[in-house]
Order: C-alpha cells, then structure tokens, then sequence
C-alpha cells in the first residue's frame, strides 16, 4: 500500500522522483522519502509525515542526480517516524530501496542476519531486503536481488540501488504491482501508472517472480531462474490531466463531477444500437449460458456495488448470486463449482483480499470475471475475463466515479446476460437501456445544483450538522429527563430499501471514512430489529426514500423516527408530495427515474453531503487518516 517510483535518464531525478510520489501519494502518506546518487554517493532524505514536509525540504536543500528512488509510505511495520521511512541501506550504505508489500518471514531473517552481524536502523520488515541483498552481492546487483528475493515470504514490489552500480536500478516484483515507464532514452519503476504519466505513456507491466533492470540503454527482464523474458510494452489511453485537480478544490469533488461524462462514455462504448459489447471479455457465451450461480466479491466501496449487481442480475437475468466480502470468501470455503461465475470486482484491480478470492475459485474451477479500473493491474491479468471500467484514475481515496462506472457495467453486464439466457426480449433491453441513458443527464443536473462548492444546498446542511454536533459534544455527557447521564448519539445513520440498500451502506462509509463520524447503513426494513434504539434527537438519519414500490414502506420507517423525534433528511423523487406532508427535516430531491436506477442518482448527494460534512470539519478529504487507496495487504 506503499507507493514506489525509480528514475533513470537526463532530467533532474529530484524532480521526477516528487512529481512520480504527488501522484503516488493516495496509496499511503505516513512519511516519505528519496535516494538520489551522484558524485557524492547515495544521498538520502526522508521525513514523516505527508509529501509536503519532504518537498519543502528538497526545495530549500536541494539533491542534484539522474538516478534516484522514491517512496511514499503506509506504515505497517514500526511507526511513521524517520527511522522507520524508506529508502533503506544496507550496512555500509551502499545499497538502497524501497519496498511496497509485507515480509512475512521478516524476523526469521533479521534473526539470522543479526547473528551474522548485520545492524539494523529500523523496525521495519524491508530492510532486511537490504541486508539481504547486500550479503549476496558480489559485484552485480541483479544477481544479488535475484538471489535475495528467493529467501522472501510475503509481497513485494522493490527498486534498489547499488553505489558501484551508479547506471543501474533492479527492480522485483512479487504480488505488488510494478510497472516499467519507457520514454526517450529515460525509463522509471513505479507502483502505478499516474506516477510516470506526466513523462510517458509507454507501459510495460511486470508479472509475479520477475526482475526488471533498467538502465540508459533499455529495460531487461528476467525471471527468478534467470531466464530473459521478452515483455511488449502498451500504450495506455489515460492522460495527465486526468490526474490533477483540475481547479477543483480536491481530487474527490473533481472525480464525482466527472460521472456524468463518465457514464455517458461507458454507454456510449459499450452499446452499439441495442446490442451491448464486451469486447474485452474473454469468457464465452456458450459458458455464460451455462452458468447456474453467481458470486460477486469485492471490498469496501467495489462490495456496495456488488450488492447492487445482486439486485440487478437477479431481477434482469435470473441467475441466483451470492455477494460476499473478499476477506470472508477466501478463507470460507465457499461453494463454487464449474458453473459458477465469480465476478470480482475492484478499482485498483490489486486489493489482496480480492485476488486471493480470484485465485481461490480458479482453484476450485470457476470462471472469473474482473470488473477492474486500472489497466493491466493483477485482476485484469489473471482473471479468465475482464471489464473494465474505464473510469480513469481515480486518485482520491474515498471512491465515487468508481463506483458509479461499478454500477454502468454491473447494469449493463445483467442486460447482457438477460439477452443471452433469454429473460428479457430485444425490445425489453432496448426499453432499459434508453431508461439509463437517461442518468448522465440527470446526474448532470443535480451536480448543477448540489456540487458547487460555494453555493450548494447540501453545504448549508452540512454546516447545520457541524454546528448540532459540536454544541452536543460540548456538554459531552447529557442528563435526560429522569437525570441520567447520557452520550449523545452524535452520529449518522443511513436507511435504504432493496436497490438502495446498497445506497445506504455506501452513504454510511463515504461519511466515516472522510468526517470520522460514525455512520450506520441499514435495510429500513432492519430499523425495529436493533437501530431505532439510536433514535432520539442527536442522530442525522439520511433516508433514501425515491419513488419505488417500496415508497410506502419507507414512509412508515420515517414516521416511526419522527414520533421518537430523530432529525431526517430525505432523498427523494422531486414533486414528492407526500415525502413533504410527513414532516421531515430536510428534503434532498432527485430527477424522476425507472426505480432501478435510482442508485445513479441516489450516490450524487450522498458522496456530496460526505465531502461537504468532512470540508466543514477541515479534514484532509482527499487523503483520510489511516487509509490507504490500494490495499495491497492483507
Ligand atoms: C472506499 C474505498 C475502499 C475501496 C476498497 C476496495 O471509498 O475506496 O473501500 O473500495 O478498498 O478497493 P478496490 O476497489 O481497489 O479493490
């Protein structure tokens, strides 16, 4: 969940090295470092903290050089101080790296190399990476890593440096991404493609066991036994700009604006008349047709649209289908057979727990399909089919464009399978998809009136909200009306039904994760069975109550929070009458569309009164407290 970038080639390395870690930095902001070799030897600066702390001081004292590595740092090992911050030396300091995985044999190694003398400067797993190396090198530093890299247990995605090497820079990879950047007589190791955009679009993406050395003159891989292996380098479509922030005033405003284009793209690609395309899917018909379950397995944001898909693909194409979290799936023994698909879904296309499912249902005969984002990442590789989502990079850690393209392709996806097995008639699917392509343009217009920064709606509540909750945690303990003491329930909990069940859950994690404030999403239906006790006049209860089948039933779940005097805020259909006679707080309309679709629509406000709410406390929105974008670890 580290984020690595190495240079080599006639710019400044500094540069590159910052520019590559900018981009680099969602995946993880605990401290930071470079190490630059030039005419004095290696010279290394590292500092705790975010990026910032680290440019500030490369500015004032600058490190000249045209090779160097970088690092950005999610702590597992030891604790976000200097120490503890990549690169890391060997003994003599003449070999340096750094790392993105976990070492899980790490002690049993530092033990050894310990007794035979090596010591240690930090507490984390990677630096016996360097000790290691430096006990096997004898002069050429690809063999050094080669051999080294064996001895490992664990993830990993290294670029190390040796100082009687100075052309050179080798680089491993094992269950974390790397890729290699070709641009003119330049190369770079990095983590992911943003890090090198700014320089090169020419990608070459390294596999597990493989060992990449660049240097002036070109890039050679080869594998842990030594053997060249030839690579073909693509040229990826996503471009720089889609990278910044545009003007806006974080990555996350900036990437849930970008939806309605987005959507627009993924229908306009992947529809052609009435008939829906997956060129990229790898899985033939003839087994679609054939399949009598499916499981859908995803994390945190990817899993909330995977429950949606559930909804979809069941009422679309008939297929009964399971949604499970990764971390679950793999360790459960789940029943999967031979007709069984397993769609994984994911925007990093990395997430570990999410491809140890993968692996786990290829071992168990089931055809396995990546929803994936991020081209050539390891889903995409090793699943037997994949979709992407073509959302561009999504730098923010909270996810939003992400998961609406989830939700295009996993709708899409059901209609094609509906085709296919027969459940719904060409003119049926016709009639669906002129419904969603409805839904660019109403995101459209609610971002017109929701997503302005300076004068949204959604900002007056959400600075309502910050008020209540401050005055409330000011008398932090209350006494009721028998005089008891009571914690207030400061807190927001989200209701949805059927399709937007999911809504609610993704309405709750996009509040945690960026505003800290702990946020519930339940079924409404589930209220009277647990949470209705929360209810009193602290919490915010968020009801996600659009026209649909289901209206009524939401109706009574809200009245039932305004007799106990709970504050509700509704998303609701415009020109809902009836939403406006049962007295609730706040009324957050949405466009009218088919009810299935409703969670298009529905994600716009909630991702919205997230970043709102997280802006008014002044937290760091783009790059919350203890998360990390891809989650590479178990
Ligand atoms: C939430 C968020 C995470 C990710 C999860 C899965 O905003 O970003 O919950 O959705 O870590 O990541 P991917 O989709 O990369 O597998």
């Amino acid at each position: 969940m580290c984020g690595i970038i190495g240079y080599i080639g006639d710019r400044d390395v500094s540069e590159v090295v910052i520019e590559g870690l900018t981009r680099l930095e969602y995946r993880g902001y605990d401290s930071a470092g470079v190490a630059i070799l030039n005419d004095n030897g290696i010279d290394i600066r590292k500092r705790p903290g975010k990026l910032n702390i680290l440019k500030a001081d490369l500015k004032k004292n600058p490190i000249k050089g045209h090779i160097g590595l970088g690092h950005t740092r999610w702590a597992t090992h030891g604790i976000p101080n200097e120490q503890n911050a990549h690169p890391h030396t060997d003994c003599k300091k003449n070999i340096v790296l750094v790392h993105n995985g976990i070492i899980e044999n790490y002690q049993m190694l530092k033990d050894g190399l310990t007794k035979r003398g090596h010591a240690f400067r930090s507490q984390t797993d990677t630096e016996v990476i360097a000790h290691l190396i430096e006990e096997n090198y004898k002069g050429n530093l690809e063999e050094a890593v080669r051999i080294s890299v064996k001895e490992l247990k664990g993830a990993y995605a290294i670029a190390v440096l040796h100082k009687d090497e100075p052309d050179k820079i080798v680089a491993a990879r094992c269950e974390s991404p790397l890729i290699v950047g070709i641009g003119q007589s330049e190369y770079f190791v990095a983590s992911d493609i943003p890090a090198i955009l700014k320089y090169t679009n020419k990608v070459i993406f390294i596999n597990n066991y493989e060992i990449v050395s660049i240097d002036k003159k070109g890039v050679r891989v080869i594998d842990y036994s030594n053997q060249p292996i030839k690579k073909k380098a693509v040229c990826v479509d996503w471009d720089i700009t889609q990278a910044e922030k545009g003007g806006y005033d974080h990555f996350m405003l900036k990437e849930i604006h970008e939806q309605p284009d987005l959507i627009s793209n993924i229908l306009n690609t992947r529809v052609r008349g009435n008939r829906i395309h997956f060129d990229e899917l790898r899985i033939k018909d003839t087994i679609l047709k054939k399949i009598d379950k499916i499981f859908i397995v995803a994390c945190g944001t990817a899993y909330h649209a995977g429950l949606n898909g559930k909804y979809m693909i069941e009422w679309l194409a008939q297929v009964p289908t399971l949604v499970d979290t990764s971390s679950e799936f793999r360790y459960r023994n789940p029943i999967v057979g031979k007709n069984t698909l397993v769609v994984v879904i994911s925007q990093s296309g990395e997430t570990a727990d999410t491809l140890a499912a993968l692996r786990e249902s290829k071992k168990k005969g089931a055809k396995v399909l990546g929803v994936v984002n991020v081209l050539g990442s390891s889903i995409s590789r090793e699943a037997d089919g994949v979709i992407y989502t073509h959302a561009g990079p999504e730098i923010a850690v909270a996810s939003t464009k992400a998961y609406t393209a989830q939700l295009a392709i996993l709708y899409l996806f059901s209609l094609y399978l509906a085709g296919l097995r027969e459940k719904r008639t060409p003119y049926k699917i016709a009639g669906y998809l002129k419904e969603l392509k409805k839904a660019p343009g109403h995101i459209k217009k609610m971002l017109e009136q929701y997503g302005d920064a300076k004068k949204s709606d959604l900002k007056h509540k959400a600075r309502i909200f910050n008020r209540e909750y401050h005055k409330r945690l000011k008398d932090y303990y209350q006494r009721d009306s028998e005089g008891r003491k009571r914690a207030p329930n400061c807190c927001f909990l989200f209701l949805g039904r059927n399709v937007n069940y999911p809504s609610a859950l993704e309405g709750a994690l996009k509040l945690k994760e960026i505003s800290y404030i702990s946020a519930e999403g339940y079924p409404a239906g589930e209220m009277k069975h647990g949470p209705i006790a929360l209810i009193d006049e602290n919490p915010w209860t968020i009801c996600i109550v659009p026209e649909s089948s289901l209206h009524e039933k939401m109706i009574s779940n809200i009245m039932e929070i305004k007799s106990r005097g709970g504050i509700v805020v509704a998303i609701a259909t415009e020109g809902d009458e009836e939403i406006r006679k049962v007295g609730v707080d706040y009324i957050i309309d949405i466009p009218r569309i088919e009810q299935t679709l409703t969670p298009f629509l529905v994600a716009i406000p909630l991702q919205l009164l997230a970043y709102f709410v997280a802006r008014e406390f002044g937290e760091d929105i783009d790059q919350p407290r203890n998360l990390a974008k891809s989650v590479t670890v178990e």
